[in-house]
């Protein structure tokens, strides 16, 4: 029987990283390949108290269908959050969403037509590019370098006047672990403001995350509100609730909520409810110093052992936050599915680059998460995988 599917899911390609963690399930191996939170810092006796809290004093509100936009404690605490990094929001502008996930697809919707050309940083985070594919955009890209992105690839994008977005991740990118300088966030800045027809999606999942250096203002505050920003509570709480939200103009909200109402009507309420308790019982910048504290202790085992290891001409990214390390193989080496194929035989794994590029390229490059082992298992890790690098580069 053939099934009659649309174009638009047919091209949609599926998660690589779904069928890489497949072959990477086997415990003997150690994997670099994953992208997910540490589950050992999970706040789970906090919640569990904060979701009994919520059950026995909001019961059948928070069981209840409620508004698209969100609940309105959690729309006030998000925009009062970001009065940290010396930006104003009205609690009007944020829109909770199903994960951050659910925003790519949302504004997917609100301003893809087939054809539309779209920037993304070069290489770019695997889960939009396949949100976006849905919409048959044509992508276009700005390579992405050590402090942020190609200024003179994004001026000539922008002089076109065609593309309609322009979707980054500022902070701790996924997958390359990289942050824009304070210096390009002001040229980006100003480039934007002078091209205002195309809309910034500032995506900062990782924002939060930072366990070395100094935090910068979000693009917003250089773009004349012209900018759309992406939050979660996945990497700061928990990913399993799905809650993540949108910041944008008011125009734009109204129609990212008439766009989620089709949807999903709204996102989990209990949910919504357990994590504002949660925030008002707890501080969450105690609990996200814990995670800091982990994950940069986890990312300088990284580094260390690459520094120690890696052979001559490899390079890789020193984060200051986030869960991702990026290494760079010398060019024309051959692809790093063979690197790939040489380390899990030494039960190692990893993330190799191509689906984070839209032009086919990426086979000289890798992505390490460091977020899920310990420093003694990064150690050991990344020692076999250097192992396996100077095999393959030979
Ligand atoms: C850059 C980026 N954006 C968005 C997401 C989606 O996160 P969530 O839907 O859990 O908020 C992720 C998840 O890993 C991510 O890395």
């Amino acid at each position: 029987m053939s099934f009659r599917f649309t174009n638009r899911i047919q091209n949609t390609p599926k998660s690589f990283i779904r069928e890489i963690l497949k072959v990477t399930q086997d415990p003997s191996i150690i994997s670099f390949a994953g992208g997910l939170p540490n589950p050992s810092l999970f706040p789970i006796e906090a919640l569990q108290e904060a979701a009994r809290e919520t059950l026995a004093t909001a019961g059948a509100r928070a069981l209840q269908y409620s508004t698209t936009e969100g609940h309105a404690e959690l729309r006030a605490w998000i925009a009062a959050r970001y009065e940290r990094r010396g930006i104003s929001v009205d609690p009007d502008q944020v829109l909770i969403t199903t994960g951050s996930q659910q925003c790519l697809d949302l504004l997917g919707k609100l301003f893809i037509e087939n054809g539309d050309e779209v920037i993304l940083e070069r290489p770019s985070y695997l889960g939009t590019i396949q949100a976006f594919t849905m919409f048959e955009p044509r992508f276009v890209t700005v390579d992405l370098e050590e402090d942020g992105p190609n200024l003179e690839q994004a001026e000539k994008l922008l002089a076109t006047g065609r593309p309609k977005l322009f979707y980054a991740v500022p902070n701790f990118q996924n997958p390359s672990g990289l942050t824009y300088s304070r210096a390009k966030r002001e040229a980006l800045g100003a480039l934007l403001r002078k091209y205002p027809e195309t809309i910034f999606i500032e995506d900062d999942p990782y924002g939060e995350l930072r366990f070395s250096g100094e935090h910068h203002k979000p693009l917003y505050a250089f773009t004349e509100g012209r900018s759309i920003m992406l939050g979660s509570f996945s990497k700061i709480t928990v990913p399993g609730f799905r809650l993540g939200w949108m910041v944008a103009p008011p125009e734009i909200i109204r129609l990212a909520v008439k766009a989620k109402q089709a949807a999903d009507l709204h996102s989990s309420t209990f949910n919504q409810f357990v994590i504002a308790e949660y925030l008002k019982r707890h501080s969450i910048d105690d609990h996200i110093a814990k995670i800091t504290d982990r994950y940069g202790a986890q990312a300088k085992a990284m580094v260390a052992a690459l520094e120690r290891e890696a052979p001559a001409g490899v390079s890789f990214t020193r984060p200051e936050g986030g869960m991702f390390s990026w290494v760079t193989l010398p060019a024309g080496k051959g692809s790093c599915m063979d690197l790939f194929n040489l380390a899990i035989e030494q039960k190692v794994a990893f993330v190799p680059g191509m689906p984070f590029y839209t032009d086919g390229t990426g086979q000289d490059t890798l992505r390490l998460n460091f977020s899920n082992a310990s420093e003694a298992t990064i150690d050991e890790g990344i020692t076999r995988l250097c192992r396996c690098m100077r095999d393959f580069l030979k």
